[in-house]
């Protein structure tokens, strides 16, 4: 297909926005098998569709994570198994949502203006390999749509 996203106009909900974005993320990952051009596409698509503040994935590399394919300002490189919210849904296999992440005990400040975020794993055949992180400038931005969405897409990548 062609490198470029169709976005709704006007007014949409952010499921609407969802739901037209995910054919599209389909279509551009399932033709490529490299998991870098995978990754690096869906954090521009998710940041082209609903502005976030930091789209990204971490890959797990030993005992760490690793910065990958992001869209955003620049990022802290690692993350330590189960520090912040990107190692806590690493070491915990479930997707984590942090309404606040001034609240959230041990949560990694890689840029003052994200204020709550969602971290979600990407598995291959049952093994956390990466997270999905994204980060929102707003307080309590995410919720289950997120989660149901990312979860999803998170899904597609193998
Ligand atoms: N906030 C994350 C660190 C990654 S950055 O937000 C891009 C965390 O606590 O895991």
């Amino acid at each position: 297909m062609a490198e470029s996203l169709i976005l709704l106009d006007g007014p949409a909900s952010r499921e609407d926005k969802y739901r037209n974005l995910m054919p599209q993320i389909e279509a551009l990952i399932s033709g490529e098998n490299d998991l870098i051009a995978n990754m690096a596409n869906v954090s521009a698509a998710l940041k082209q569709t609903f502005n976030f503040f930091w789209v990204g994935f971490y890959i797990v590399r030993e005992s760490e994570l690793v910065l990958g394919p992001f869209q955003g300002p620049v990022a802290c490189s690692r993350i330590k198994y189960g520090k912040g919210v990107c190692g806590k849904a690493w070491q915990d296999g479930i997707s984590v949502v942090v309404p606040d992440v001034d609240a959230f005990p041990g949560h990694i400040v890689c840029n003052s203006a994200s204020k709550s975020e969602i971290v979600v794993p990407v598995f291959n055949q049952g093994k956390t390999i990466a997270v999905l992180d994204v980060d929102s400038n707003s307080l309590n931005d995410f919720g289950t749509v997120d989660v149901l969405y990312l979860e999803k897409i998170a899904g597609l990548l193998f």
